[in-house]
């Protein structure tokens, strides 16, 4: 009874019992525990009295006293038996009054009375005189707590003593729950750890009580980055109501249940949230989709139930400690700020200032920054520790120096100061040794906490450390089953959670250190063979414990076990993780646990079965090719394969090749690409896989598509092969490639109209299968198609829907690609221009040179006046396109070029005097040869087989033949040309060239 109101009990002496409240924490509400435990303890004997009576014969009497004030308490090891005396005249004063009650009552003494005015019903019993003392004392007798009387239940969690300043930012929060209404607002907490982030939060949480909000907690831990939706996790837990040891039954009920009163119920929808939380979707809830895909759709339904909760009540989600967020609740956390949405949702983020979150400076997010307290605010918290109500100038001073308006700093002083006794009380006098100070308080709060950590008994400290080694958070069945000590350790719990070194999560019955620099300081202060054993001993036990959800907590066994030193061990749960996040498209996650992996398998440490070593490797390059980095790709690919390789001609082995022929391409490494695949498909075909057969037909088409090998009709087979490889397999991944591949190999021969029937259909398959991958792609092709026919506003269109649904970097660029082409299309190369310069510089960290705007800078130089420079751009670019085995963009700037000096000829606007000036050579050269270069790289465009004669290239070199023909005063031969123009222009849909074409037409005529 008295354990369950916080208090300890201290003597058992005779039939005397003393227990004690607050101490050595102070609790304010302690006086009020007494009291209930009091009545508590009369209540229960009542009814057993009647029994003794019966059995026995006779009836005891219980008399209870209680008093408050200050006391001198301290870890006595005499004898061995460590443990914590009470004592001083607050104690002897408790029980005189004890004395005075008469049986089967509570006295209280007058200061105790007065700390539960109006919270109890007491009765004036009298002035008695008290042995030793020259006044009386006042006693009263308690007769009932009321009910209402729960003003202090909210600091019951924790050792918390009287929450100081914070005003303002505690009514901001406040006054925005009150006010919560439609839509999300969101405040970014920053503060120093220990300036008081979590308190003003748990604050909050005890006002936000009377306001009808659920409040649903979420975490980042320094040890939780790895994991992919950590902060998420709990919040997750908490909609569904799934406690901690659930299991693997119940947690499906709950979710199915949770889900179908949000009215979000689907066979999908259970099977992403059984996912995220570390369990084995039932049946094929999942199938067919990739990790992108279940990523995406984990952070969607996550985001979904979210708001489905707020629309049933205003919802606060408190997320601490975002400086340690994993990439994908950081992903998922900035989309729901950034929803437009009518629900009434409050987010209350803290962090540390070195992190600037995403979310900083957009709409609907107000930003605290947590100041430190004032003098007078943190020597109130050392007041309220003290239990006294003024502080002695010196130590006033000196918390206020020293702590520099840290909560936790004062805290830890006070704490010091008291254990080593530099402050203590006479009877009732408050004694500060000042002296004393100046020698002994070490400097930072790390080295306080260290320092009190130091005096612990030996065993106490042990269960630290290990605890430590757990993490903030830690079970203590865990702790217990790997420190000796048996029975005393219990007592070391209730001691340390008294000496507010950790406290007791009620809900999760697991312990917390109470702040994280406490269990930093304990963890850096063990040496390093120390660390290695605990951290074996610690993974060892998670792992016994954790047979059943290994899954689930493969990036914590990983960690311990590599902090272990344990490689095989380490190398199976980095593995493990690593698949996990890719998996849920965390890509920073995987590819963290990939590389840890590989550095383990390079290091012989681990034996590693020559297939698993290949599939990381796969992995790896994988992740690469989600984050767009072909540069990188290309490099792991390199050092890495000989792995794969070690393995044998494996379907990993196809992949990989075909992952590094992606990077080659873009990079324009082509033929070593085309050598690649050639020999990806000979495994491909020897081993009959049918997956790897696919990835190594699409992989040789892009190559051959891109060196411009096959004949129409040889392509035409080509495509249809790697269209039924891919589809037939149901992965949206090989579905997506192949519409790339295929749809590349028609623009590459000018087969506009092609291309855009199959984007459209790529659309409708994106759309049933719910990939955004595929819509995005096939817009980027659709505004392609509409920079080729001149139409930059319905580019621009399309682009903005690529952008809106691009998933990798490279969606994203390819559509601020097409918009900074149409910007140049619709005259606007001067505002292109810095764009351009941004959009290469990205291409070029990527790696994929391909990509990089050489010859629009080209055009958009010119546009600006620079056509000596711009020119010559385009010459480089024709150059190295050709050098690489491009032919088709080198066959598409050749055009560009000749179409810029037909521009010159045909003189239209007369650029102003300075252009001219500047571009002098340039443009009497273009006036002398002009006619003839232009045709010459016409001509050589036209000699490219890969150029269909009714696709756009030949459209297009039709119409500047007609030209050059029209300016050499040839008019039918031009009329010929202008008409082939027109049909080809016609056969692929580009109006304005058809409309140009005519027009030429109706001139000669
Ligand atoms: N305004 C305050 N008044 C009283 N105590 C505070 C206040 N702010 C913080 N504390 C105490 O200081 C300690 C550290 O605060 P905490 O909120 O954990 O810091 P943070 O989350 O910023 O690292 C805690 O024990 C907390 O109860
Ligand atoms: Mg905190």
């Amino acid at each position: 009874m008295v354990q369950a109101e916080g208090a300890r009990i201290k003597d058992i002496a005779g039939d005397g019992v003393m227990v004690v409240f607050g101490v050595p924490v102070a609790q304010e509400d302690a006086p009020l525990r007494a009291c209930r435990a009091a009545l508590a303890i009369l209540e229960n004997l009542e009814g057993e009295w009647a029994e003794i009576e019966q059995k026995f014969g006779f009836r005891g009497d219980v008399r209870i006293g209680i008093n408050a004030g200050p006391a001198v308490f301290g870890h006595l090891q005499a004898g061995g038996a460590a443990g914590l005396a009470v004592l001083g005249d607050t104690v002897n004063l408790a029980s005189r009054v004890q004395g005075l009650a008469a049986p089967g009552t509570v006295l209280l003494s007058e200061h105790a009375a007065r700390l539960v005015e109006g919270l109890v019903e007491v009765e004036f019993v009298g002035d008695h005189p008290i042995k030793g003392r020259s006044a009386t004392e006042k006693v009263y007798r308690l007769k009932a707590v009321r009910s209402d009387a729960s003003r202090f239940d909210a600091s019951r969690t924790h050792g918390l003593t009287t929450f100081v300043g914070r005003e303002r930012e505690l009514g901001g929060l406040e006054k925005a729950l009150r006010e919560i209404g439609g839509g999300v607002r969101a405040f970014d907490i920053a503060g120093e750890p220990g300036i008081g982030k979590s308190r003003l939060l748990h604050e909050f949480r005890e006002r936000a009580d009377k306001y009808r909000a659920l409040v649903l907690t979420g975490g980042c831990t320094s040890d939780g980055r790895e994991t992919a939706f950590r902060a998420f996790i709990d919040v997750a837990r908490g909609l569904l109501r799934i406690a901690r040891g659930d299991n693997r039954a119940t947690i499906e009920n709950k979710v199915d249940e949770g889900l179908r009163a949000l009215s979000l119920r689907t066979d999908e929808n259970c099977g992403l949230l059984l996912n995220l939380l570390g369990h084995e979707p039932s049946n094929s809830a999942l199938a067919g989709l990739d990790g992108v895909l279940i990523g995406l759709r984990t952070r969607e339904v996550l985001r979904r139930i979210i708001h489905a909760r707020a629309r049933l009540a205003p919802l606060v989600l408190a997320i601490e400690d975002t400086h340690w967020i994993d990439s994908a609740s950081e992903q998922l956390l900035a989309s729901v700020i950034a929803t437009e949405t009518s629900v009434p949702l409050l987010l209350l983020l803290t962090r540390r200032p070195i992190y600037s979150p995403p979310w900083l400076g957009k709409a609907r997010v107000v930003e605290i920054a947590l100041d430190p307290l004032s003098d007078r605010e943190t020597s109130r918290i050392a007041q309220a520790r003290l239990g006294v109500e003024r502080l002695p100038d010196a130590l006033y001073v000196l918390i206020a120096e020293k702590a520099e308006g840290n909560a936790l700093f004062a805290e830890e002083i006070v704490a010091f100061l008291m254990e080593r006794r530099i402050v203590s009380f006479r009877g009732n006098v408050f004694e500060f040794d000042a002296e004393a100070v100046g020698v002994a308080l070490p400097q930072s709060v790390q080295s306080i906490l260290a320092a009190r950590v130091d005096q612990l008994p030996q065993e106490a400290r042990r269960l630290l450390q290990t605890a430590a080694v757990i993490g903030r958070r830690f079970d203590p069945h865990v702790v217990l089953a790997l420190t000796d000590g048996g029975d005393r350790l219990d007592a070391y719990f209730a001691d340390l959670e008294a000496q507010d070194f950790i406290h007791r999560d009620e809900a999760s019955g697991v312990y917390v250190f109470k702040h994280i620099l406490l269990r930093d300081a304990i963890y850096d202060g063990l040496l390093s063979a120390q660390r290695v054993a605990l951290h074996r001993k610690v993974a060892e036990e998670l792992e016994r414990r954790s047979s059943n959800s290994l899954l689930e907590r493969a990036e914590s066994l990983a960690q311990h076990f590599a902090a272990a030193e344990d490689a095989p061990k380490a190398f199976r749960y980095l593995v493990m993780a690593a698949r996990k996040s890719l998996n849920v498209y965390a890509i920073p996650e995987a590819e963290s646990g990939f590389r840890k992996a590989l550095t383990i398998l390079e290091s012989g440490l681990a034996s590693v079965a020559p297939r698993e070593g290949a599939s990381i490797v796969v992995g790896l390059l994988e992740t690469m090719m989600l984050k767009s980095d072909y540069r990188e790709a290309g490099r792991i690919a390199e050092t890495y394969m000989p792995v794969v390789k070690a393995a044998g001609e494996t379907p990993e082995l196809v992949v990989a090749y075909y992952y590094q022929t992606l990077s080659l391409v873009q990079r324009y490494e082509l033929r070593a690409g085309l050598e690649l695949m050639t020999d990806a498909l000979a495994v491909a075909e020897k081993i009959g896989d049918p997956r790897a057969l696919a990835f190594a037909q699409a992989g040789l088409l892009h190559c051959r598509t891109r060196l411009g090998l096959d004949t129409r009709e040889e392509a035409e087979r080509r495509r249809k092969d790697v269209m039924e490889s891919c589809l037939s397999l149901n992965d949206n991944f090989l579905r997506n490639s192949a519409y790339f591949f295929v749809v590349w190999d028609c623009l590459y021969r000018g087969l506009l109209k092609e291309a855009r029937a199959l984007a459209i259909q790529q659309i409708a398959s994106g759309e049933a299968t719910g990939d955004p991958r595929a819509i995005s792609f096939a817009n980027w092709i659709l505004g392609w198609i509409n920079v080729v026919a001149d139409s930059p506003g319905e580019a621009i269109a399309y682009a903005d829907e690529c952008l809106r649904l691009a998933v990798a970097p490279l969606d994203r660029l390819q559509g601020e690609n097409i918009k900074t082409v149409a910007a140049i299309l619709s005259g606007r190369g001067r505002e292109a221009l810095p764009r351009i310069e941004a959009l290469n510089l990205e291409f070029e960290r990527l790696g994929t040179l391909y990509n990089i705007l050489d010859g629009p800078r080209g055009v958009a130089l010119i546009e600006t006046g620079r056509i000596s420079e711009g020119v010559r751009v385009i010459k480089q670019s024709i150059a190295a396109r050709e050098a690489a085995g491009d032919r088709t963009a080198a066959g598409f700037f050749r055009l560009l070029l000749a179409e810029i000096y037909i521009r010159i000829l045909n003189g239209g606007q007369r650029p102003p005097l300075g252009v001219i000036l500047r571009n002098l050579p340039t443009l009497v050269a273009a006036r002398l040869r002009g006619a003839r270069r232009a045709s010459a790289l016409i001509e050589a465009t036209a000699s490219h087989p890969q150029f269909d004669a009714e696709g756009v290239a030949f459209a297009r070199i039709d119409f500047n033949r007609g030209q050059l023909w029209r300016l050499r005063r040839r008019p039918a031969k031009a009329r010929a040309c202008f008409e082939r123009a027109c049909r080809a222009a016609e056969a692929q849909g580009l109006d304005a060239l058809r409309r140009r074409s005519e027009e030429a037409l109706a001139l000669l005529a």
